[in-house]
């Protein structure tokens, strides 16, 4: 059964650090591994060391890596709606509607939208081929709030098919009896986020929260707990990395490091039933060659 875990957090709190290190993690327990970027800066080909891209492409013999680019899923995902549109609709009609999706291309929410149907279809058509597939999200938070996307959409596109089965009626009442296109693709659609609601909600697919340990990250890491906990997508774990070694004597840091220590309490007494992982700033910025010492960690 196919695990998927998602890494999301504030900027520069060390998500693609740690997601990568994971991935190697898991090859290193034996699990065919795929590491998605979903961060237009595409830094696991930093961190890999080896130039990836939106084509899947083997790392080590159990790691292979994919970037997912926002903008190209967008321009795909906005081109199929237009085939699918071009069967259905007047060319009248389709000329007005060609404007506005070559507006939807940049409009809020369509990057969102295409990089969530890749998300699903990564995760369904490679299902069988990975053991574990590993998300580093971008800074903006919005890939974990896609995740409770499906349960709004379902009941949408339910309504939507109540409304369109009632024209349908209607038009097999004037004995008009096609099969309709428009019923046949808000059905596609229904079925598709019925899927990935099935699969995000799946007891293998966890949720994974990196913060550093200060105040200002900690009440973001709250709120971001709140907000998947409130839409029923609770989180397995939380990470808290660039912890300051305890052996610094400088006293400047000596007070850093206590309060360092109050923010780790504070989180393991708000978060006890949680998976808590401890780690530590390393002297050294993170490449290919530095990696292995935050796996050891994990
Ligand atoms: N434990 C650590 N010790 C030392 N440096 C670290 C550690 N973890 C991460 N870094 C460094 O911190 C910087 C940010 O890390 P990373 O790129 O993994 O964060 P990110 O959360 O993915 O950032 P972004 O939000 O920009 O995607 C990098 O330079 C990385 O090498
Ligand atoms: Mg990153």
């Amino acid at each position: 059964m196919l695990k998927v875990e998602f890494y999301g957090g504030k900027g520069g709190v060390g998500k693609t650090t740690l997601s990568t290190a994971r991935a190697h993690h898991y090859t290193k327990l034996g699990k065919k591994t795929l590491l998605v970027s979903t961060d237009p800066a595409h830094s696991i080909s930093d961190v890999l060391g080896v130039q990836v891209g939106s084509k899947i492409k083997g790392i080590t013999p159990l790691l292979d890596a994919i970037e997912i680019d926002p903008e190209e899923e967008a321009n795909q995902y906005i081109d199929q709606i237009r085939k699918d549109l071009n069967s259905i609709l007047s060319p009248v009609v389709l000329e007005d509607v060609n404007k506005q999706l070559r507006a939807a291309k940049i409009m809020p929410g369509t990057h969102e939208a295409s990089l969530f149907d890749k998300i699903i279809i990564l995760m369904d058509t490679y299902k069988e081929v990975y053991d574990v597939m590993i998300f580093d999200t971008a800074p903006t938070g919005h890939t974990l709030r896609l995740l409770t996307l499906p349960e709004l959409l379902i009941e949408w596109f339910e309504g939507l098919i109540k409304k369109r089965e009632k024209i349908v009626k209607l038009k097999a009442m004037l004995g008009l009896k096609d099969e309709d296109p428009i019923l046949i693709r808000l059905k596609i659609r229904r079925d598709t986020f019925l899927k990935a609601k099935e699969m995000i909600r799946s007891d293998n697919t966890s949720i994974h929260l990196v913060m550093n340990p200060e105040k200002m990250p900690l009440e973001e890491t709250k709120k971001a707990m709140k907000f998947l906990n409130d839409a029923h997508q609770p989180v397995s774990e939380i990470i808290i990395n660039k912890i300051l070694p305890a052996n610094i004597i400088d006293p400047f840091f000596k007070n850093k490091i206590i309060k360092e220590q109050e923010v780790i309490s504070e989180v393991k007494t708000l978060y006890k039933d949680l998976k808590i992982t401890e780690i530590y700033m390393l002297d050294q910025d993170m490449d290919s060659n530095s990696l292995f010492r935050i796996i050891e960690l994990l």
